[in-house]
């Protein structure tokens, strides 16, 4: 699903922010990110998203081949990536239901399905009661898990989350990783996490990458390993030599519309949705925003 082979990246001043990156990620597997500052977690994700090209290598996701891509296609392929970044990048303006229903309006999504399945992410991440919420409103916990509702509203294959829980309390980031764990092993969802933080690594039995320099120095199943490599700074060079695959879990593959169809009766409370949805399209419309490709920039940005 994600396979990066050699992969250089050497920004335009000089810095060599990934060094001959090779590693595979399958479908359905939750994968931590882990490094110090300036190691190059980001830029790995931007490659993994096309927003950076690599200097030199190959970087294939979904069967996508992000070098020879053109230009025009990118924003269909980011729509299949759903992104959290830690400062959650949600728009101010707009309600946390507009928030959510935005990112799926950008996709030429209709009124009705947009109202099902922004219930839906907004059950999922615990805020249907937030809903008419604006963000300045909310916990930085509540805003991380609208952003989350806006990464899978889409049916996101892959989810991106660039240090979700940097801005949030321990407890909160537990939950954030709770979740982003139900929806790997419930829909079947891949989950790349960019982390620093080896304790909150520790509590989960979840593979974990280890960037330094730019390289990858670790890619192991046991967390405590990792975390412990990198506090004492010793590089673990045996599993350079092979990386590690874990077995595909066997996680039944909830068909997500299934879970959509359900959500009409179970939040009654957000009920109006479609109705909101609906105003919300026409706003933006008449605010001229009706590109789909431009407004779903906006969004990604
Ligand atoms: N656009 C850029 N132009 C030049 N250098 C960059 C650019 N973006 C990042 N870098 C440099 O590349 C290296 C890797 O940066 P990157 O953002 O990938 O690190 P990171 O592991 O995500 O760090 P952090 O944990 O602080 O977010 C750093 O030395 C950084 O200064
Ligand atoms: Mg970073």
């Amino acid at each position: 699903m994600i396979d990066f082979k050699h992969v250089t990246k050497t920004y335009k001043n000089g810095t060599k922010a990934l060094n001959d990156v090779s590693l595979h990620i399958d479908k359905g597997e939750f994968v931590f990110i882990l490094g110090a500052s300036g190691a190059g977690k980001s830029t790995f994700l931007k490659t993994l998203m096309r927003e950076e090209l690599p200097t030199s290598g190959s970087v294939k996701v979904n069967g996508i081949d992000l070098i020879s891509i053109k230009p025009r296609k990118i924003p269909y392929f980011r729509r299949t990536l759903g992104i959290v970044f830690q400062d959650f990048r949600l728009i101010p303006t707009m309600t946390v239901y507009d928030n959510v229903a935005f990112a799926m309006y950008c996709t030429g999504a209709r009124a009705k399905e947009i109202s099902r399945r922004v219930a839906y992410a907004l059950s999922l991440v615990g805020l249907s009661q937030k809903a008419r919420n604006y963000p300045n409103e909310l916990s930085g916990g509540e805003q991380q898990r609208v952003a989350l509702a806006r990464a899978l509203v889409n049916k996101a294959e892959i989810i991106i989350a660039d240090e979700p829980t940097g801005n949030i309390d321990p407890e909160m980031s537990r939950e954030i990783v709770d979740l982003l764990n139900h929806l790997n092993k419930n829909n079947g969802t891949t989950i790349v996490m960019v982390t620093h933080e080896h304790e909150l690594i520790k509590q989960y039995n979840k593979r974990v990458i280890t960037i330094k320099d730019g390289c990858v120095v670790s890619d192991t199943a046991h967390p405590e390993i990792a975390a412990g490599m990198q506090n004492n700074g010793e590089v673990n060079v045996a599993s350079s030599a092979g990386f590690y695959h874990p077995p595909v879990e066997k996680v039944e593959i909830e068909n997500f519309l299934q879970s959509y169809g359900s959500a009409d009766d179970q939040f009654a409370d957000i009920s109006d949705g479609a109705e909101l949805a609906g105003s919300n399209g026409a706003d933006l419309r008449s605010s001229g925003v009706s590109d789909a490709s431009a407004s779903n920039k906006k969004v990604s940005d």
